[in-house]
């Protein structure tokens, strides 16, 4: 795949291009990279500030720069408050509709009224301003409210995504020792009711610093509510605390917005900490630019709110551009596999974001399904969360955009913030490839002395200047945040992203993949280091490994290896029962595939496993350099 080279080029059309927010790429891409703080100040002022900076960038403690320094900002006066004063007041801002066919719709004006009283239920609570509160939620309206709310009284949420079980929340709520819990009695899936109160209930026996749980009601489980400590959100809003008339705090520029944990080489997920100023800027000039956005579009991000893309893409972003974003709680195949394609065609979604796995698995139906719908509203289409391979590119650019649609391929991360490579409407495109730098980026590939390799050959990805939506820390521990992804050649500092990657000789960037222990499975990020925890926190089980082999529909499938304790038999009922259990501790997207029983590892001196032995072994590849292992 990445071998294809600058052959097959496709070219947007006239439509297209006669639209675009921006025309010219490289004029603009120069100057954003001569003049990187010129740029990103011209972007900052198209936000309302309470105080403009004192500096746009800070370099004084690289690599912990600040961005727009000194100034004073709220997210949620760019997201909401502004648009109140304009004409976006009684324009929707949220259309949302469950699996069932229930539809709610928020207007700005409507969306605010939820906020602010979610923000006064928050504050009657006893939450401040730097206080984190952890949200674990389905899908549903009351998700991105509470992530608003917190953000207006200047309290830092920690969403942790509702597929995540126990463990995966404990662990989390411990992590930022939050004492304030938003979850709901459950969600919906596939017709069934998904039950997150007693999850909820498990991890807050776990992690004992959870004094209050604010609970939505979403469905008709009947669930345990512990009196002192639990309340339902409807009661709460029926108080008079809780007035839809609320102030946004007035936060700096650098005060923390959100922690959200993300995994990582090795240990314990990292919680990666995001700003007001900078995020804001960053997140709504990559979707205004990126995605050409126009003040009637319908925007649809198909992701969860729960990860880095439905934070930075369903909720900031799009809001403080003033968008109507979509939201589906629910299966895109229930109960038929055209429920995209009717969302599509009956809101009229001018623009879908979504990830390759969920092309591959709406693909697999066929096109019969996509061409019931009229889907001529659809003008760009998005990828992102891995790779996608050219057969997904194509079907999604000839079935659903008729090709008409370019595909706005985005790399990026937790870390990032936001977009940083990705086309503009006006690239002409190559299936498989993220194309080139956003603004403001200048991105190399090099080997592993440092230096660049040449057109065409793998390395690693490093992007080598600050930019405004980076993560400015990992909770907690600066040295790990360094370590991690920061060096420094010469006296430049350069993140270095994880991923290997290949620059062909038109300059567009193709994506592989991690070079690390973190797997992308359907696009979700997970870490071989949680997987392999849950399978020791079962009394059968001495030693584990776990690694992502190539899978069809979900990019990678997670594998494991298990020593088990003397005296225990490794039958199929075992392996059953301990992939069930990775399920129940992680959540069910962390379910291996598969679980084999081993009397040893590949393992270093030093006794680190070795994962790419196991890997090559699974694949039938050379196992590589084999000095260091020790079985
Ligand atoms: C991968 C998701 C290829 C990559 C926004 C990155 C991609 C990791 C793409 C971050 C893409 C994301 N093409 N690979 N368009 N987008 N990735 O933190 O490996 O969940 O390092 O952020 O996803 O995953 P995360």
């Amino acid at each position: 795949m990445s071998d294809s080279n600058q052959s097959e080029f496709i070219y947007p059309s006239q439509a297209v291009i006669d639209q675009a927010n921006v025309s010219d790429y490289e004029a603009l891409y120069n100057y954003s990279v001569t003049d990187r703080e010129g740029f990103w100040a011209e972007q900052a002022d198209t936000l309302s500030w309470y105080k403009k900076w004192d500096s746009v960038l800070d370099e004084s403690n690289a690599p912990f720069y600040k961005w727009f320094d000194g100034g004073s900002i709220n997210i949620v006066d760019n997201a909401i408050d502004r648009h109140l004063k304009n004409a976006n007041r009684n324009k929707m801002a949220i259309i949302w509709e469950g699996e069932n066919g229930q539809v709610r719709n928020f207007s700005y004006n409507g969306l605010n009224r939820e906020v602010c009283q979610f923000a006064n239920v928050l504050k009657s609570m006893g939450v401040v301003k730097g206080d984190i509160v952890t949200i674990y939620m389905p899908q549903i309206p009351e998700l991105v409210f509470a992530m608003l709310a917190c953000a207006k009284i200047g309290a830092i949420h920690s969403v942790v995504y509702g597929g995540f079980s126990t463990e995966a929340l404990a662990s989390r709520i411990d992590d930022a020792h939050s004492r304030v819990l938003i979850t709901a009695d459950g969600g919906w899936r596939r017709g069934k009711q998904i039950d997150l109160k007693s999850i909820a209930n498990d991890a807050m026996s776990r992690s004992p610093s959870v004094e209050v749980c604010i609970c939505v009601k979403n469905n008709e489980l009947d669930v345990e509510m512990e009196p002192s400590r639990d309340f339902w959100l409807h009661d709460l809003k029926a108080l008079p605390i809780a007035s839809p008339k609320c102030e946004t705090e007035q936060t700096s520029s650098e005060d923390p917005l959100f922690i959200l944990y993300t995994s990582g080489t090795t240990g314990s997920p990292k919680g990666m900490v995001h700003t007001h100023g900078g995020y804001a800027v960053y997140t709504s000039t990559t979707h205004r630019m990126a995605f050409d956005i126009k003040p009637e579009d319908r925007w649809w991000c198909a992701a969860d709110p729960g990860w880095i893309t439905g934070h930075s893409y369903i909720v900031y972003g799009p809001l403080i551009n003033g968008a109507t974003i979509m939201l589906y709680e629910g299966a895109p195949n229930y109960p038929y596999p055209n429920r995209w394609w009717q969302i599509v065609e009956k809101y009229g979604i001018n623009i879908l974001y979504t990830s390759p796995t969920a092309i591959r698995g709406l693909m697999r139906f066929g096109e019969r399904w996509p061409q019931k719908h009229d889907l001529t509203s659809l003008r760009l289409l998005g990828s992102v969360g891995e790779p996608i391979n050219p057969e997904a590119w194509k079907w999604y650019h000839k079935v659903i955009g008729q090709e008409r649609c370019p595909i706005i391929d985005t790399w990026w991360q937790t870390e990032t913030g936001g977009f940083m490579i990705c086309p503009l409407p006006i690239t002409p495109l190559k299936p498989g490839s993220a194309t080139k730098p956003f603004f403001g980026n200048e991105i190399t590939i090099v080997d592993d002395d440092g230096e660049e390799v040449g057109a065409g050959e793998e390395g690693k990805l490093i992007i080598n200047n600050p930019w405004p939506g980076m993560a400015r820390t990992v909770f907690k521990d600066d040295q790990r945040y360094q370590d991690l992804y920061w060096s420094k050649v010469g006296d430049k500092w350069r993140y270095l992203a994880g991923d290997s990657a290949k620059k062909d000789s038109d300059g567009y960037i193709w994506v592989i993949g991690r070079m690390d222990e973190v797997l992308k499975v359907s696009g979700y990020r997970l870490g071989t280091a949680e997987i392999e925890s849950a399978l020791i926190s079962h009394p059968a089980v001495n030693e584990a490994a776990a690694i992502g082999l190539p899978h069809e529909l979900k990019g990678n499938a997670i594998h494991t290896y298990v020593i088990l304790k003397q005296g225990m038999v490794g039958d199929q009922k075992l392996a059953a029962e301990l992939r069930a259990h990775v399920g129940h501790e992680m959540g069910k997207i962390a379910t291996p595939e598969s679980v084999e029983f081993v009397e040893s590892l590949p393992k270093t001196r030093s006794g680190k496993i070795m994962r790419r032995v196991l890997k090559a072994r699974a694949l039938g590849q050379d196992e590589g350099d084999l000095s260091t292992l020790e079985e």
